[in-house]
Order: structure tokens, then sequence, then C-alpha cells
């Protein structure tokens, strides 16, 4: 696989974190978005929450005439978030877990149990034309339950990866990487799109790159903190070359 064709997908939540905490304009994330994609960006992301935390309706409307890549919406499986979802037409969705009792143990959307919820949700978005993924921990259940519920792509919850590496825990960071390079390879053989995200930097994202069935990492928080230090056109653009790394290692097929 060239390098290039691994997308990253840039998350903007956290510049609204930011211009949020005093309740203007600035920073604004449309902007940032705009820079991204001139940085490198494939994709934006942005979660729009049900307590509007850091991105908002009008943003999703601004980012939507503005932008001239992807936009993946990442939003929990409630009836408002599905109509805004239906009116905005982003070119991707992603099914992420809102509250507490949505979640696995592991901390992925809990696919298993809201099976009958879920199955009407991502019919009606894929009937509008927008792809569908779901946010899960790399858990073989978890898998199998998305493919029968008929989302065409996964995006794998790389946290408690990201956390055990973070915090030098050896071997807890080698299980759980290994439950992902399995997950991924059962998801792929079940003809699912694979996606990864959640707590990424550049050491992280360079070795899950490494994964072939791995095509698009949606990474911000990271990225967003490292341009307090450099700008974020160098942390995207560093991240970019993080990813080419790790590609450039992908077993030959
Ligand atoms: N992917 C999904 C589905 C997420 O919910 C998040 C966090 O908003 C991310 C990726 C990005 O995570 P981080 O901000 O830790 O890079």
């Amino acid at each position: 696989m060239p390098a290039s064709t691994l997308r990253l997908g840039v998350n903007i939540d956290h510049v609204a974190t930011i211009r949020n905490a005093r309740g203007g304009r600035h920073p604004d994330p449309v902007k940032a978005a705009l820079l991204a994609v001139e940085a490198g960006a494939d994709g934006i992301t942005a979660h729009l929450r049900e307590d509007r935390r850091h991105i908002r309706d009008d943003d999703i409307t601004r980012l939507k005439a503005r932008l001239t890549k992807p936009l993946n919406f990442e939003m929990a499986a409630t009836r408002e978030m599905v109509d805004i979802a239906l009116k905005a037409r982003p070119h991707a969705a992603c099914i992420v877990p809102e509250r507490r009792q949505e979640i696995t143990t592991e901390g992925g959307l809990d696919v298993v149990r809201q099976h009958n919820h879920l199955v009407p949700v991502i019919a009606e978005m894929k009937a509008a034309g927008i792809r569908v993924s779901l946010f899960i921990a790399a858990d073989e259940k978890q898998i199998d339950t998305a493919a029968e519920v008929g989302a065409p792509v996964i995006e794998i919850h790389t946290g408690a990866w990201c956390e055990a590496v973070i915090d030098g825990h050896n071997t807890m960071a080698a299980i759980e990487f290994e439950r992902i390079k399995k997950g991924a390879a059962r998801a792929r053989s079940l003809g699912l799109e694979v996606h990864a995200g959640h707590g990424l930097d550049y050491q992280t994202a360079e070795t899950i790159s490494m994964l072939p069935e791995i095509v698009e990492l949606n990474i911000g928080h990271f990225l967003v903190g490292e341009a307090i230090f450099t700008s974020l056109s160098t942390s995207i653009r560093e991240m970019r070359a993080a990813m080419d790394r790790g590609a450039a290692r992908r077993p030959a097929s």
C-alpha cells in the first residue's frame, strides 16, 4: 500500500473547546479545519455533542459550506443527531457512545447491546448516502455485530493502548496492540473498512500505521496540543510524516 493512501482525518473539536472557554468566536474551528486541509489533512472530523461542549450546530453548517475535503461527523445515535446528519449530509458519520450505558468495558460503542437500535439508524443514514462507521473496541463480538448491523466501516478505539504506551505499561501495551491487530484483521476479513483513533500521538500513529488493514486515522487532541509548541500546520505535517513512516513498513502484500 503506498503510504499516501493512508488517510489522516483531523479532529478539530479541541479548537472549539478553547473557543468555548471564553464563549466568543476565537479560535475558529472552521479556520483551523481549512488550515488543516492546507497542511495535508485528508478529511475533517467534528463531534457535535448533545451538550454542544465543543462543536456547535453553526460550525457544522460552516464546515459543510467551506470544506474542500470530506467531513466526518461524529455523533451519538439519537434522533436529534440523525436528523442533523440527514440535513447536513456529511461524507461520513461515525457513531460514538454519548452516555456511560452505551459504552463497552473497553470504551467503544456497545454494538451488541444496541443492535436493534442501530440497525434502522444505520439504514437511514446509508440511504441518504452517508458512509457510516461505528467507533468500537477491537473486540471480536463487537466487530462481528458491526458487520451484522450493516455498517460498512468501523473505527477501532485506540485509547487503552495509547494510555498504556504513554504510561510505560509495556506488557499491557503489547496486549492491547495485539488485540487491535487481530481486530483489524478480523474486521477486514468480514469486508469492513477499518479506521482507528483516540489518544494517538506521533509514536502510536507511526506504529499503528504499520497495520495493513488501517485506511484512516482520526486524530485531534494531540495535534491541537502540539500546536501550542509549534503550529497546527507543523503538528499535522509531522503527523503525516509519522504515518507515512509507519505505512512504509507494512508487510509486502
Ligand atoms: N475518533 C473518535 C471516534 C473520537 O471520538 C475521537 C475523540 O473525539 C477521536 C477519534 C480523536 O481522539 P483524540 O482527540 O484523542 O485524538
